[in-house]
């Protein structure tokens, strides 16, 4: 908890102060040149020489302080704070995707990042296809000649589980795909979307990630009340995107970054407890006359098609689960009209439970054919589950129930 901070630097404050300062001073214009030239790469950081404080868009100790905690939380060497979610996916696949290439990418995917997969990049010249979790690798390798013939595999992006669907993506495969399309001058970089698992209950580097990226709103901020990204991997593969933050402006700010120490205090106790009463509530969902199905990781058995690939790669269920209602968009809507302690909200993560309807709502701009194909239905619920008592969210669900 107090990794990369000491009192002694700050008056023998325990915690960290906010550094609220959009410029360092410098001691001497020598220091100042030295700086910089360390920060924009001119020169490599010796022993005598190291990176010094700047300007808060290249670096602030409260963002600094919190990337190494997060370094910490999945061993790897480097991480990267931004200023939401989309900001450390967009300025990942802005720091090596380039005009001319392909991105592959699993499906679903959170429908901001599909927005800016499927229709950003595509103003760039950069095409997208997708695969989903029943294809092999040889099956997703015949779909990228035929969609994307003579392209250069740029990035290789995926989203497990993913949101909202629970469906997990072999990490491993989708790595090895990479690395078939490496050659001396390129590798595809292997991106991880960790925001519904880690780094709790998934460590995506370990299994052939380079890059894993968090929408920090969610579990690691932990009370719905900030927006923030984080990106974590090594050092030579986040060098560049740590420069396409500098230059575009994309991090975050040090009052968020200060609000995220003080939340990763608390991730393990609040996700460890979030698991224990998801099951809870699963497990209800599960035997009622009104659901139809529950997508929650916790009920893959022995022979299901995913149930190898969760023990390999995940070490629990998590706290999110999906489930259809009878009665299709309408039987959606009287649950989440009828909820009262579960609040009817987008987001994810937080202490409170939220649920919300991702076919009109966060997958709204989502292609009509691509949602329904991978089970994002219009009777499908997404259902955040917090801190509360399992009973009172069981009794809170079981009487908007009555209402589909
Ligand atoms: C899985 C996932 N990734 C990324 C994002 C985008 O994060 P943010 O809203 O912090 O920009 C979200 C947001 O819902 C998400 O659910």
């Amino acid at each position: 908890m107090g990794y990369g901070y000491h009192p002694e630097w700050s008056e023998g404050s325990l915690k960290s102060p906010i550094f609220q300062t959009s410029t360092f001073a410098f001691s001497s214009a020598e220091e100042g040149k030295r700086f910089f030239a360390i920060a924009y790469g001119l020169v490599d950081a010796t022993d005598e020489h190291s990176p010094g404080l700047i300007y808060s868009r290249i670096n602030n100790p409260d963002l600094e302080i919190l990337e190494d905690r997060m370094a910490m939380w999945e061993n790897a060497e480097m991480g990267l704070a931004f200023a939401s979610g989309m900001a450390a996916i967009t300025t990942t696949l802005l720091s090596f995707l380039r005009p001319g290439d392909v991105v592959l990418h699993s499906c679903p995917l959170y429908g901001g990042t599909d927005h800016v997969v499927n229709h950003t990049l595509a103003e760039f010249g950069i095409a997208a296809v997708s695969f989903d979790s029943s294809l092999s690798k040889a099956d997703i390798e015949t779909k990228l000649d035929a969609e994307a013939p003579g392209r250069r595999l740029g990035l290789v992006y995926m989203e497990t589980p993913a949101n909202p669907t629970n469906d997990l993506i072999d990490i491993e495969m989708a790595a090895s795909i990479a690395a078939a399309h490496t050659s001396d001058d390129h590798h595809p970089m292997v991106v991880v979307d960790n925001t519904f698992l880690g780094p709790l209950f998934q460590r995506p580097l370990e299994h052939g990630a380079d890059i894993v990226l968090y929408s920090a709103t969610k579990f690691l901020g932990g009370h719905s009340d900030l927006i923030a990204g984080i990106a974590v991997g090594s050092k030579a593969a986040l060098k560049p995107v740590a420069a396409m933050r500098t230059f575009t402006g994309t991090m975050a700010d040090a009052w968020t970054g200060w609000l995220l120490m003080r939340s990763l205090e608390t991730l393990s106790l609040r996700m460890n407890r979030q698991a224990e009463t998801a099951a809870r509530v699963a497990s209800f969902l599960k035997d009622h006359p009104k659901v139809i199905k529950v997508r929650y990781l916790g009920f893959l058995k022995a022979g299901d098609a995913q149930y190898e690939l969760y023990k390999r790669q995940c070490s629990a269920a998590g706290a999110m689960i999906s489930f259809e209602v009878e009665g299709g968009e309408e039987g959606a809507f009287r649950l989440l009209n009828s909820l009262s302690l579960v609040s009817l909200a987008v987001s994810l993560g937080g202490t409170e439970s939220l649920a919300e309807h991702p076919y009109t709502m966060t997958h709204a701009g989502v292609d009509p054919d691509h949602k329904i194909a991978t089970g994002v239905t219009p009777g499908l619920v997404r259902l955040s589950v917090g801190v509360e008592h399992p009973d009172d969210l069981i009794a809170d669900l079981s009487h908007a129930l009555q209402s589909v």
